[in-house]
């Protein structure tokens, strides 16, 4: 069964993606699941240079999900070309890198780093990052600014490039029509949707930064609703993610509109849930004799 999905010049074997910063660089999974059956991995999140990330404690439990403050702890772009990459280069499943930096240069430079190795097959710019130069708001909450610094990476690069948009907006249309008109060969969303948790005895905060990011089924309802405005509202391919837990999750971003869906949290409670998920929807297809073409976007309005 055909099950493949172009996003930009990518191929992807099947929709079914890992999501950044919940699959460490690829390898750590290899016992779990056939890495070479999922559609693609997003790496951990890459600066330019190492980072150490934030004051522990980093993860809190809350209902269905988890708050994260991780703080994009990674071991840097240089690192990650020369012992990262020749453990994952002989996989068949798709490499996409995460991406991050604090400023519109470095974001470009940071692209043209990662450009040179030719077995990355796509670059996902994560934007809920604060912009130090305009005082500390996040770069993914201002359209022209996403516009700008879209249009200036995509033309440092001939990967395709994936916007990875934030919720913490006010109208992710608004966002991801400016990914779309910056170039942007895909939009992916949800990154985490910011919160908190105390320890209401010791009147403290749980998490050493105070605030993190919450991620898990807790967040599927508010995913869908924006993977499905924000399909409707561009034409580039939409990789949905937020809270999928199961085939079924999977089936209703793919139902909604999203090209490709990302498997995050989860895969710290069932390592294996991405391969499942690839052999479910082949089997799920085949019985209703669906395509998954037919499949997507199929959401009556
Ligand atoms: C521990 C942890 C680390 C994460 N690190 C990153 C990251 O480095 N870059 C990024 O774009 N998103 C990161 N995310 C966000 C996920 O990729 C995903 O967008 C979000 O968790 C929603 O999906 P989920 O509910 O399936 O986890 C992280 C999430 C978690 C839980």
């Amino acid at each position: 069964m055909d099950l493949s999905v172009k996003i930009g010049n990518m191929i992807l074997n099947n929709p079914i993606l890992t999501a950044s910063g919940t699959f460490g660089y690829g390898p750590e999974f290899k016992d779990y699941l056939d890495l070479d059956r999922i559609g693609g991995l997003c790496t951990k999140g890459i600066s330019i240079e190492p980072r150490g990330g934030n004051p522990a404690p980093r993860i809190v439990e809350t209902a269905s999900g988890m708050l994260n403050s991780i703080g994009l702890e990674n071991c840097g772009s240089a690192k990650f070309l020369s012992d990262v990459m020749p453990q994952i280069r002989d996989l068949k499943c798709a490499i996409i890198v995460n991406f991050y930096a604090y400023t519109e240069e470095d974001f470009v430079r940071l692209a043209e780093i990662l450009s040179v190795d030719e077995r990355i097959d796509a670059l996902e710019m994560n934007l809920s990052c604060p912009n130090v130069k305009k005082g500390g708001s996040a770069f993914g909450s201002n359209p022209d600014l996403i516009e700008k610094l879209t249009k200036s990476v995509k033309s440092v690069t001939d990967k395709t490039l994936i916007v990875k948009l934030s919720p913490n907006v006010a109208d992710i249309t608004s966002t991801a029509a400016a990914a779309e008109s910056g170039g942007a060969d895909s939009i992916s969303l949800i990154n985490t949707l910011i919160g908190t948790a105390i320890d209401r005895e010791k009147k403290t905060f749980l998490l050493g930064n105070k605030i993190g990011g919450l991620s898990g089924p807790a967040i599927k309802p508010v995913a869908l609703r924006m993977v499905w405005q924000t399909a409707k509202a561009v034409k580039i391919p939409v990789i949905g993610m937020g809270g999928i837990s199961s085939l079924e999750d999977v089936i209703d971003f793919l139902t909604v509109g999203a090209k490709a869906v990302q498997i995050g949290a989860w895969n710290f409670i069932n390592p294996s849930i991405a391969q499942e998920c690839v052999e479910g929807l082949e089997k799920y297809l085949k019985e209703r004799s669906e395509t998954l073409n037919e499949l997507t976007g199929s959401i009556k309005e």
